[in-house]
């Protein structure tokens, strides 16, 4: 296997606007990042990914660009972003830009051109139909609720948007829209970045054809995302890019692909592709959805979860490369979602989450607060939520078909919805968490009291502490990063075991998921009676049985 420093990376995800916040005005900043790099660097991460930093009307939080080349102002200038790209080269931190041209804001000026007439030069640059029927000209629902076309006055067409009506989608057709967009990643590349994370990049490439889809959105559309991704065209563009921008420099690359298989993602992230370096599947976190989607309380069970883990670990082996992650600022906690965050489980059940994930192959992903063991958020009423997916199924399921009632809806909003993930960090124990000393534009987690950064920096058995052994580990043991996965007992409910190999070397893997005391197999024994020492375990004495959450790597 071709070795990569991007393969040997453990990747941070920072969601600026909850980072950390530099002058209380309740929005993180830069100025705020750079001062929390050195508990980064402590850590021992070596790339930062950044959810979107540029200029935004902020519709869906900053996925929703409106200049490319500029820095929100609330986040603070482009001499900022230069500072803090240097402080983190200087602590040996690469940085990941977040990379969103499926759209553009309305408010991009090349949409407010496009908008104005149909032989605007513009005009073409996104996605412009005649209505049909007097109607949409599909039945094409956004991701966001309602339908993906917006009627406009001025010209008497619909523009798509898969996201939110203020998200227009970009016209992938146009030769000259291509070219904006690689001359903008260059100059990014020029200033000293070192890589993309590409929204929705699956996205891009829409039908040869454009007609109706199957009907399965709440509210009556058929969802746009399984119609458009991987489309027709999709591999070839991003090859340009490839050839015109990311060739260039020495990248990492990771595409978010949405209904990505397998056998895609070999291509979008094959090592003789010429695409991109990995890509961010969505198989594992669908595992608990249902006729709703994402928003029910459907229990995740495990020998699915571990289901798909394998055969993303076992197809892409040697062909193409995964990206390892639970959370991010579109996933609700892992803990609270499928663990225990009780004041009894959180700590041993945030660090079995972890030891399970970073012993896998591919590059691990740590989003902000993880490695402290966030949780979700209470929420009991819908305006405590800004976010706009969870407003818009709680006006569609709540107010509209009548789904569900408030309380369920809250109830699965708690366990699902964006916000769990983007409430404020957790500093310390000072008012707001020592995330702002004003009024944070989303509430900070009640139990920053007992959950926070400062309390665990310091203490060897924390979970930031299980964190930091995990990522030295990586960069101490090849066999984390480049060995073979092999799956044992598929078919247990509690216990995840699986070994890695490395030509003689071997890992046995051992995780409960569950809140019982679990009784070891026979022949698991006796391969731990062989076992040469311990890796990293998450209870400190010895026992005979598996207890809960418990997380354990033997070397044999
Ligand atoms: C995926 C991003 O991760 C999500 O936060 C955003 O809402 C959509 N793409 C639209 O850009």
């Amino acid at each position: 296997m071709q070795k990569k420093w991007w393969k040997e990376a453990v990747v941070y995800q920072i969601y600026p606007k909850s980072f950390m916040d530099s002058n209380g005005d309740g929005i993180g900043d830069l100025p705020g990042i750079i001062s929390k790099l050195d508990y980064l660097k402590d850590l021992g991460i070596n790339v930062i990914w950044f959810s979107p930093l540029y200029k935004s009307p902020n519709k869906d939080n900053g996925y929703d660009i409106s200049d490319y080349q500029a820095i929100q102002e609330a986040f603070g200038t482009m001499e900022d972003f230069d500072r803090m790209l240097e402080e983190a080269h200087k602590r040996g931190i690469k940085v990941v830009m977040d990379l969103v041209v499926n759209h553009t804001s309305d408010q991009h000026k090349w949409f407010i051109e496009s908008r104005k007439s149909k032989d605007n030069p513009y005009r073409d640059y996104y996605i412009w139909r005649d209505p049909k029927d007097g109607k949409e000209p599909t039945n094409w629902g956004a991701c966001f609720g309602g339908s993906a076309w917006q009627y406009d006055e001025t010209t008497g067409q619909y523009y798509l948007h898969q996201f939110a009506i203020e998200q227009a989608d970009l016209n992938w057709e146009n030769e000259t829209v291509r070219k904006e967009i690689f001359d903008m990643m260059n100059w990014w590349c020029q200033k000293g970045i070192d890589g993309f994370r590409m929204d929705v990049i699956s996205l891009i490439s829409k039908p040869d054809v454009y007609e109706d889809g199957p009907i399965n959105t709440g509210d009556g559309y058929s969802g746009v995302g399984a119609i458009t991704a991987n489309g027709p065209r999709v591999h070839e563009y991003l090859k340009m890019m490839n050839k015109e921008v990311l060739s260039k420099y020495d990248l990492l690359t990771v595409g978010e692909t949405s209904g990505v298989t397998t056998e895609e993602a070999k291509k979008y992230a094959g090592s003789d592709t010429n695409e991109l370096n990995m890509v961010f599947q969505f198989e594992h976190v669908d595992v608990d959805a249902d006729e709703h989607g994402k928003w029910t309380m459907k229990p995740m069970h495990l020998p699915d979860l571990k289901a798909i883990m394998s055969k993303w670990q076992t197809e892409l082996e040697g062909k193409a490369w995964n990206s390892l992650y639970w959370n991010n600022h579109d996933q609700p906690r892992v803990i609270s979602r499928w663990g225990n965050d009780s004041e009894e489980y959180r700590e041993v059940c945030a660090k079995m989450f972890a030891t399970c994930l970073h012993m896998m192959q591919g590059t691990p992903y740590v989003y902000q607060g993880e490695e402290i063991g966030m949780t979700n958020f209470p929420f009991t009423e819908i305006d405590q939520v800004d976010d706009v997916e969870s407003v818009h199924i709680y006006d569609t399921y709540v107010k509209e078909n009548k789904e569900y009632t408030h309380e369920q809806m809250m109830k699965i909003i708690s366990k699902k919805g964006r916000d769990n993930a983007r409430t404020p960090m957790q500093w310390d124990d000072s008012e707001n968490g020592g995330f702002s000393t004003g009024t944070p534009w989303l509430a900070v987690n009640p139990n920053y009291t007992v959950i926070n950064a400062k309390s665990q920096v310091n203490d060897p058995n924390s979970i930031f502490s299980y964190y930091k052994k995990l990522i030295r580990l990586r960069k101490e043991h090849e066999i984390i990063v480049y060995g073979t996965y092999d799956l044992l007992y598929p078919e247990d409910e509690k216990l995840y075991v699986f070994t890695r190999t490395l030509g003689e070397e071997k890992l046995l893997v051992i995780c409960n998921f569950s809140e019982e005391t679990v009784e070891l197999p026979e022949d698991l024994k006796a391969m731990i009676v062989e076992q040469k020492g311990i890796l990293i375990r998450n209870y400190s004495e010895e026992s005979e049985k598996i207890r809960p959450y418990e997380a354990i790597v033997y070397q044999l």
